[in-house]
């Protein structure tokens, strides 16, 4: 049976990049075999304006029919004086990793050959990039209760947060962070602060205990302080990094960052069963939103990651990949990308070069 991906456009730039993807997606349809039906849903500031809600009941459903999802991005300035936080287009996104289940979070940090002077970094520390963050995306310190701003008994007030993780919780990140290094550089190196927090004696005890049932995967562990260290002085060292939610927040973000190139990063939210989300790591940039500027690359190569880790085509993922790799290799870049002897272009013609050399190869 063919399999069902469900595009939510989204906001701003959202939709001219999903735009992009579908191209590639419908080229893979029609040239290269791959069966797969597509539709399309409203979220964010879009589901707002149509149905007063961020995830309409009807996204929803055909979200959870469908066994993958390509989502742009939400969210804009149009939107951000809503007065209910309830109804902010964000909700739209949280409310589906919730309410899917999405916990497994994978967030590579790549960095092309042909865009190394894009990073801050040394060419030489950054250049062959290619770790794999894997985060805890549904658990931890930003979901555990208790929670909230108390006053003590003598009238001072006190914020406070818990940071839970249970064993199951742990294990089956753990699991994601361990079949990833499988099909890559076999080695997980998992992140913690075991010397301070008791959650994390746990998360360490746990990842050595599945660490077990994949005995040629390697793995290590690494104070988050040093991982942050790590990743700005030496961060080809690492292949998977696999962390809870909120320190996997901050080094995926200072990860991306080595790459220089925002508009190239692809993500991946994935549930038990191997269903997921795939988006852009960058927001709607409603800067330049409509104006035919927006890098299509992060979301292209987002969709790849999908046929991959959910649609079972890799072969087709690493297609598009190349594809990617040949535009840049014949030097077409997008304005934020675009350096001296480069030849620019828009976001179509940026999608349409993609579908060219997919099919020529
Ligand atoms: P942003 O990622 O949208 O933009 C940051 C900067 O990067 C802007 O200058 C933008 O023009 C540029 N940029 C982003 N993606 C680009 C692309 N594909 N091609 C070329 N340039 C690109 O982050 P910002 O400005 O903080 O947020 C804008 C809106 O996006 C806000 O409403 C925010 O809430 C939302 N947002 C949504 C996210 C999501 O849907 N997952 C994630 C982050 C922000
Ligand atoms: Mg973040």
């Amino acid at each position: 049976m063919s399999q069902q991906v469900l595009v939510l456009p989204g906001d701003g730039i959202g939709p001219e990049i999903t735009a992009e993807a579908v191209k590639v997606l419908e080229a893979c349809r029609d040239q290269l075999g791959l069966d797969i039906t597509l539709d399309e849903g409203l979220v964010g500031g879009a589901g707002y304006d149509a149905h007063g809600e961020p995830l309409p009941a009807q996204t929803l459903d055909k979200a959870r029919a469908a066994d993958a999802i390509l989502l742009g991005a939400v969210g804009g300035p149009q939107w951000d004086k809503l007065p209910d936080l309830s109804k902010r287009p964000e909700k739209g996104l949280l409310g589906l990793r919730s309410n899917l289940k999405l916990f497994g979070n994978l967030r590579p940090a790549m960095l092309y050959p042909q865009l190394a002077s894009a990073s801050t970094l040394k060419p030489e520390v950054v250049s062959g990039l290619d770790i794999m963050i894997v985060r805890e995306l549904t658990g931890g310190i930003y979901f555990g209760q208790p929670r909230g701003i108390r006053t003590l008994e003598n009238g001072e007030r006190e914020g406070f947060n818990t940071y839970v993780y249970t064993e199951s919780e742990i294990r089956r990140i753990a699991k994601v962070a361990f079949e990833m290094a499988r099909k890559r550089d076999k080695r997980v190196c998992s992140v913690d602060k075991a010397n301070v927090l008791e959650v994390t004696i746990l998360w360490r005890e746990i990842m050595e205990e599945v660490a077990k049932d994949y005995p040629d995967v390697e793995l290590t562990h690494m104070y988050v302080d040093n991982a942050a260290m790590q990743l700005v002085r030496a961060p080809k060292q690492f292949d998977v990094m696999v962390t809870g939610n909120m320190f996997g927040d901050i080094l995926s973000d200072a990860a991306a960052m080595l790459t220089g190139s925002i508009g190239m990063l692809p993500s991946a939210s994935l549930d038990e069963q191997g269903k997921g989300m795939y988006e852009p790591c960058h927001g709607s940039a409603p800067d330049i939103a409509g104006l035919g500027m927006a890098n299509p690359l992060a979301t292209i190569l987002s969709a790849a990651m999908m046929l991959r880790y959910s649609l079972d085509q890799g072969d087709t993922a690493k297609r598009i990949e190349q594809a990617v790799s040949e535009v840049l290799d014949e030097g077409l870049r997008t304005a934020d990308i675009m350096s001296e002897g480069m030849t620019k272009v828009s976001t179509s013609q940026m999608g349409d070069a993609v579908v060219q050399a997919l099919l020529k190869a």
